[in-house]
């Protein structure tokens, strides 16, 4: 019995991904307020999270419903190495570990792969079909708002394996809906797909204060600098 899992996942999350949207840390992004601290602390959240979920996917390669959707040309982990290799040089694993955020991410992606594997199709679902769907769009936003050039430290964005992004998902969504699930473990798995984009959002509210707190740090030098220049020129007059 198969149900039709990709319209219900997208109709099902559609008030998530809007609250996603919504987060400081992601509209700030779209507009392009994006500093490299914050960044670089995304991409290693990211790391432990893609990690996680790329480790649990490839033990399940013959498991029926998590199987079909582990298509190796998604996969994240080695372009995210190359991004933190950029952003902490060659000592970059002993330099990054997990926010509270993403330690708990991590967490329930193990805990599902052990007790409900096919939960784990929500997991993949929201990550990476939300990494074809906006990449190149985010890839460009980052590049200019944090001045880079080429692909260097935003390798994450670019699927080297996949010539046509759009064929792709459509051939991701028909693998979804012919997987052998019954209605409840739709409606689990759609669950399990909300979930993922709360832990998402927890993750992007903690980059959110990293953020707040650099904004202000640049901030607060511009008006002490202006506090100086202007008591300077007052003592020159
Ligand atoms: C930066 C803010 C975001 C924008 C502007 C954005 C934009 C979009 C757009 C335009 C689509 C539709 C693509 C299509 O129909 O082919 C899409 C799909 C999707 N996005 Fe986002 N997105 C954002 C953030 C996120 C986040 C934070 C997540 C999850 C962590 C996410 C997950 C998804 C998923 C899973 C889909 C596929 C929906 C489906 O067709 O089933 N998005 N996004």
């Amino acid at each position: 019995m198969s149900v039709a899992l990709a319209t219900q996942l997208r109709e099902g999350t559609k008030k998530s991904h809007t609250m996603a949207e919504n987060t400081g840390f992601v509209s700030c992004f779209l507009k392009g307020v994006v500093d490299k601290a914050s960044y670089r602390k995304l991409v290693a959240d990211l790391y432990f999270v893609y990690t996680a979920m790329e480790e649990e996917i490839s033990k399940l390669g013959d498991h029926p419903v998590v199987g079909p959707v582990g298509m190796q040309e998604l996969n994240r982990r080695d372009a995210l190495e190359q991004d933190l290799v950029f952003y902490f040089g060659a000592g970059w694993k002993d330099q990054i570990q997990p926010s509270p955020s993403a330690a708990a991410y991590v967490e329930r992606i193990h805990a599902v792969a052990q007790e409900s594997p096919e939960l784990l199709v929500g997991h993949h679902y929201t990550r990476y079909l939300g990494d074809l769907s906006g990449g190149q769009i985010l890839k460009n936003i980052a590049q200019k708002a944090m001045n880079m050039d080429g692909d260097d430290g935003l390798n994450f964005y670019v699927f080297n394996d996949i010539a046509d992004e759009k064929a792709f998902k459509t051939t991701y969504r028909s693998t979804m809906d012919e997987l052998p699930i019954d209605q409840a473990m739709a409606d689990r798995i759609v669950e399990e797909a909300n979930h993922a984009f709360h832990l998402n959002m927890n993750m992007f509210k903690e980059l959110e204060g990293n953020l707040v707190a650099a904004i202000g740090k640049v901030l607060f030098g511009f008006l002490t600098r202006r506090q100086r220049a202007g008591s300077t020129e007052a003592a020159a007059a």
